[in-house]
């Protein structure tokens, strides 16, 4: 409510600031606030009920290969990943980056799927990558890509965990915002990869982990 009469303040002297008083001129009282309501929402969405996704311009995406398939929102179901390959959890922007582009390149030219399998990656520097995303079916979990998101953290959790933080930025971070926003049912399923289809992911080490997570079925 605060941030939304902040907006539409700052809406009302824009309206008579010389540089922008004529982009303003035919933007009535009510539409101020019905633009500083949505403002404020997108911003909330954005930037406090969502960690922040590192987007795929920024870690170097090549493009998408052919028509993207839309996902019917909101999804059920969650599937949980560990790379394996990198094995090494990625620390640094650089690092996860690279990763990212490592995989993309795998899934494209060796697998000869699309687009990077994931929906979302799992960095350990704090961050979360933009595979698919929200809105585009992934190629992460055979037969459930069109049911689920695919959440994969780069490294080879087997026998080790990721750092407490990295396990709270789905679990607390990503999670909670997808159903908050839309996008993921408030009565979603959670699954490690290995309950889908015969593969050891996400590692026994993370595998348990996620069993201790709210949905996992
Ligand atoms: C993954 O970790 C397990 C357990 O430490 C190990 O046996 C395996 O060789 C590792 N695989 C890779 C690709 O690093
Ligand atoms: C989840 O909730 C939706 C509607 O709220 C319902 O249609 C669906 O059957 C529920 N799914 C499960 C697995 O309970």
């Amino acid at each position: 409510g605060k941030l939304e009469e902040e907006v539409a303040a700052m809406l009302r002297v824009l309206r008579v600031l010389p540089p922008t008083r004529e982009l303003l001129e035919d933007v009535g009282p009510e539409e101020v606030v019905a633009i500083a309501h949505q403002a404020a929402r997108d911003f909330m969405e954005v930037y406090v009920a969502c960690p922040a996704i590192v987007p795929r311009c920024m870690w170097g995406a090549r493009p998408y290969r052919g028509t993207p398939k839309p996902l019917t929102l909101p999804l059920g179901s969650v599937y949980i990943h560990h790379t394996f390959i990198p094995s090494a959890p990625c620390r640094t922007f650089t690092a996860c980056a690279h990763a990212m582009r490592f995989m993309q390149r795998f899934h494209q030219d060796t697998r000869g799927w699309d687009d990077i399998g994931y929906s979302f990656v799992v960095g350990s520097d704090g961050y979360l990558y933009q595979g698919r995303g929200w809105h585009w079916v992934g190629a992460h979990t055979k037969g459930y890509n069109s049911k689920g998101y695919g959440v994969g953290y780069v490294g080879n959790f087997s026998a080790t965990l990721p750092d407490p933080d990295t396990i709270a930025l789905v679990r607390d971070g990503l999670l909670p915002c997808a159903v908050r926003t839309g996008r993921l049912h408030h009565n979603y399923t959670l699954r490690g990869h290995r309950q889908m289809g015969n593969t050891d992911c996400p590692g026994n080490s993370l595998f348990h982990e996620i069993e201790t997570w709210h949905g996992f079925e």
